[in-house]
């Protein structure tokens, strides 16, 4: 135990960790140094995102350009590490583009927030009392919603669930809010707070309830945003699927459709498929600053709210059309948290046109969608792999350490082929040996 670590320098810090932590403590500690920004603005307000900073994190930070949405140009930016992720979005970007580009539609902007309590006395008389103090707790939080009113939003509607059936005792202040274009966060987490405190005072002031007990559990806002959603589609002929990997488009199409049913039924696959929809979502998640952890929740819970964990995508294939859409909950924000902090999040909104919350809510659906499509299209035509392991090829390559004559040589011959490491491994020996 190290108690009082986060009271020392950095310096003492990094010591700490490198001497006690690190059997080549030097090497440990350059490696360190050498992401660090020494004495500039940019360290100092990394530093401030987090305790116990010792150095910087770097991700790749790529664009997908030729995203057609709603009749308008983007280019998007992409935060990942996996090779194939922003290739495929330029991919699927270029392949809708010429056949009418994305549509979108929001389909809400609500997000809640629960006071969860335990109260022991008659449920009548509660949701009596409730009802008569509701707009003394809206007005309590009067300085807190004081800008977010300016601004459109605020507390949208408040009311108290019984959920004694669950668990003994349990009620909630179930709390619907409209954030603009902040993700919100504390916005709502402070109202709830402040919705407990008024509570508990006008709970202890009624005589109705002189031999009760009302006891707050915790008050916190919920990830799942099923009422802040919004739907991504494209469409076209079936006819005019056709494409270099699609020869046979009626059968291109019905093997799709048969791909995200499977994604529908099967948890295993569904998984995957998901997984594959959020290298692109969290990409831009990520770039424009936003908690993606949230995201990812609420993403997950969304895709299991019939009680079965299912693919977010969807196909319909009707006489000679083919209709593929995401419909997908995020919560997320354009303003507050990083958004001005971070340089590079500013600069990616910058890029985006400097989006609202629901023109980026749009823009991370499609993202999810067009690698999701990407995806699909790989797996039933010329399998994944071809694409992952070339774009794996640079990886690789860095592994075994290969200069640059060596990279074009083998950067050449890998082009028809399907790349494996050891294979990469044989063909860089036999360079090496002339
Ligand atoms: C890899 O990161 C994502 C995929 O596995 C998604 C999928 O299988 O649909 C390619």
């Amino acid at each position: 135990m190290q108690s009082g670590f986060s009271k020392l320098t950095k310096k003492e810090k990094i010591n700490w960790v490198v001497d006690k932590l690190f059997s080549n403590n030097i090497e440990a500690k350059k490696l360190l140094e050498q992401y660090h920004l020494s004495n500039s603005e940019l360290q100092k307000i990394h530093d401030d995102f987090s305790e116990n900073t010792l150095s910087n994190f770097l991700l790749p930070l790529g664009v997908a350009p030729n995203f057609l949405i709603d009749g308008k140009d983007l280019t998007i930016p992409m935060v990942v590490e996996e090779s194939s992720v922003v290739a495929a979005a330029c991919n699927s970007a270029k392949f809708w583009y010429k056949r009418g580009g994305f549509k979108t539609k929001i389909i809400g902007t609500k997000k809640t927030g629960q006071v969860h309590f335990l109260f022991d006395g008659n449920k009548k008389d509660f949701i009596i009392f409730f009802d008569k103090i509701k707009t003394k707790l809206i007005n309590s939080c009067n300085d807190i919603t004081a800008s977010m009113k300016k601004r459109g939003g605020g507390i949208v509607s408040l009311n108290v669930l019984d959920k004694t059936i669950e668990i003994d005792n349990y009620y909630q202040i179930n709390a619907e809010f409209e954030t603009v274009d902040s993700m919100g966060a504390n916005f709502i987490n402070s109202c709830l707070e402040q919705f407990s405190k008024t509570l508990v005072i006008e709970f202890n002031s009624d005589p109705r309830f002189n031999h009760n007990n009302l006891e707050i559990i915790m008050s916190i806002l919920s990830n799942y945003t099923p009422h802040c959603k919004v739907i991504a589609e494209v469409e076209c002929e079936i006819d005019d699927l056709i494409d270099k990997d699609i020869k046979d488009s009626s059968l291109f199409a019905k093997k799709f459709k048969t791909a995200v049913e499977i994604a529908k039924k099967d948890i295993p696959r569904a998984v995957t498929h998901n997984k594959g929809i959020m290298n692109g979502v969290d990409s831009v998640v990520i770039a424009t600053g936003n908690d993606f952890r949230a995201v990812e929740a609420c993403a997950h819970s969304y895709a299991s709210r019939d009680g079965k964990y299912k693919s977010l995508t969807h196909v319909e294939i009707s006489k000679n059309k083919f209709k593929y859409w995401i419909e997908l909950p995020i919560s997320i924000g354009t303003v507050g948290g990083l958004t001005n902090l971070h340089p590079l999040v500013n600069w990616s909104l910058k890029l985006l046109g400097s989006p609202s919350a629901v023109n980026l809510m749009k823009i991370i659906a499609v993202s999810g969608l067009a690698q999701n499509f990407a995806a699909i299209k790989s797996l039933i035509t010329t399998g994944i792999q071809k694409g992952h392991m070339k774009m794996h090829l640079s990886n690789i390559l860095n592994l075994l350490d290969a200069d640059d004559n060596e990279r074009i040589l083998l950067v050449k011959f890998f082009d028809d082929k399907v790349v494996s490491h050891s294979l990469v491994k044989n063909k860089l020996k036999e360079i090496r040996n002339g």
